[in-house]
């Protein structure tokens, strides 16, 4: 069955995946600090605003709106006038992040979506012993009879039903930024989850960056790193 592929814009990344990514998927882009998931989410948003009319949405948690369009501006990426939209939530004071996030894509019905990043939204966790027991997942859990609930296993229970409502909301392609070395457990389950996880790295020694795509569903790709560099209109990807 034929199905829409959401080019990123990246030329050397999107010939990596058959034109882009498939309509509608999870995507997890994964690296340390610096290895410019952020501007990968930026430039993913922009190029498809710019280039194919696709309305945006920005999710941050830490990185506030000005920030985000300060760093465009410095590759030109001007937001003005184009379909997109910044969403930064306060995470220490809503208590439904979640539901407010799907409810947002209802409404604004983006073509791409950012999450930036799902690691912030799960570092909301531990809440209350409380508001968990409140929780129907936990409830369910509890029902299984006599199992201690663990971190790890609210983390993965909160992470699954995270991508999937967000799913559900729509048809957004969705890149969720996962900052690596950060809740171990939940970023297995995250990768097993999503459709395709694409990882960032940089290496010290050799002052390089690289970009390989680890996994890519419906998807017929090679996951051979390539080195990234970032220009003055942001990510190049190299052959
Ligand atoms: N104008 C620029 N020109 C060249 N490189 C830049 C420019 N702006 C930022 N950078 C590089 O990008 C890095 C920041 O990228 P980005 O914010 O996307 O990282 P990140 O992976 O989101 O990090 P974090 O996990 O800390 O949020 C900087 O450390 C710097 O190396
Ligand atoms: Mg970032």
């Amino acid at each position: 069955m034929a199905f829409k592929r959401i080019a990123t814009g990246m030329e050397e990344l999107d010939k990596i995946v058959e034109g882009g990514f498939p309509e509608g998927s999870a995507i997890l882009v994964k690296g340390s600090p610096g290895t410019l998931k952020t501007i990968f989410g930026l430039q993913f948003l922009y190029n498809g605003a710019k280039q194919y009319k696709d309305k945006g949405m920005y999710v941050s948690f830490t990185q506030g709106e000005d920030s985000l369009r300060q760093q465009a501006d410095m590759f030109g990426w001007k937001f003005d006038g184009l379909p997109v939209e910044f969403k930064n939530y306060d995470i220490t004071r809503e208590p439904d992040m979640e539901g407010l996030i799907v409810s947002d894509i209802k409404t604004f019905k983006p073509t791409r979506v950012v999450v930036d990043s799902l690691t912030s939204f799960l570092s909301k966790l531990p809440l209350s012993r409380e508001e968990f027991v409140a929780d129907q997942i936990f409830e369910a859990i509890k029902k299984v009879g006599g199992i201690p609930i663990s971190e790890d296993m609210l983390l993965r229970a909160l992470t699954t039903r995270f991508i999937r409502r967000v799913r559900e909301a729509g048809t957004s392609t969705v890149v969720y930024v996962y900052e690596e070395r950060t809740f171990e457990s939940a970023k297995e389950t995250c990768e097993y989850l999503v459709d395709g996880v694409i990882k960032m790295t940089k290496i010290e020694a050799l002052g390089k960056r690289t970009m390989v795509v680890e996994k890519m569903r419906l998807t017929k790709h090679d996951f051979l790193a390539r080195t990234m560099s970032i220009g003055p209109k942001g990510i190049v990807v190299e052959k």
